[in-house]
This record gives structure tokens, C-alpha cells and sequence, in this order.
């Protein structure tokens, strides 16, 4: 089981804007959406490109910078060709102003 990770103070993370953070063998790139914070693999499902290189996200989705796919970052849902399979999600706790995230595919 993986423990929770610090990310970055939450005000530093501003609306439409992201963080990534290395977890034990992956990337998770957490984003705020309007205030709610989440947390998806950095990695697009459709050739394994890292999906975040700066851009802006728009609304609720990440556009993969390689081929294009979109991503929605609050499920990891693969939302357009050439990616089908989603990305993986995961959870986001926020303490004494302080985002964390942690890796629980494998608890
Ligand atoms: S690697 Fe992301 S769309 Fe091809």
C-alpha cells in the first residue's frame, strides 16, 4: 500500500491548473478543477505519452499533446480516438491546506 504523498500547497494550485508529483513507479498529475481537486496518471493510454507539457486544461479535460486524445481528468475516462482505455484515477485528500494524493491500485 502507498502512502500519501505531498503535492503542493492548494492555494498554489490555481483553478484550470495542475501539479504533477512522482509516486513510487509512476506519475500522478492532480488537477483543480474549479475548486475540487483530482488526480489521474500522467500517462496517456493510447502510446504511453506523458499527457501534461504545460497546456492549459479545458473545462475537465486534458488534450494528450502527442495525437490528441482527450482525457477527463476527474474519472480517467478516455474521451476521444486515438485513446480508448481510460488512465487511472487516483484519490485526493486535501489537510491543513496541503493536496495529497496517493496510489491505491495496489492495496
Ligand atoms: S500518445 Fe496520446 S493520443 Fe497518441
Amino acid at each position: 500500500m502507498s502512502g500519501w504523498i505531498f503535492v503542493a500547497e492548494a492555494a498554489a494550485i490555481k483553478p484550470g491548473h495542475y501539479e504533477t508529483v512522482d509516486l513510487d513507479d509512476s506519475i500522478a498529475a492532480v488537477f483543480n478543477v474549479n475548486g475540487e481537486f483530482y488526480a489521474i496518471e500522467d500517462i496517456c493510454t493510447h502510446d504511453g505519452t506523458v499527457l501534461t507539457s504545460g497546456q492549459p486544461i479545458e473545462g475537465d479535460e486534458i488534450v494528450c499533446p502527442r495525437h490528441g486524445a482527450r482525457f477527463c481528468v476527474r474519472t480517467g475516462e478516455a474521451l476521444s480516438a486515438p485513446a480508448y482505455e481510460p488512465t487511472a484515477t487516483f484519490p485526493v485528500k486535501i489537510e491543513d491546506g496541503k493536496v495529497y494524493v496517493r496510489d491505491n491500485r495496489w492495496d
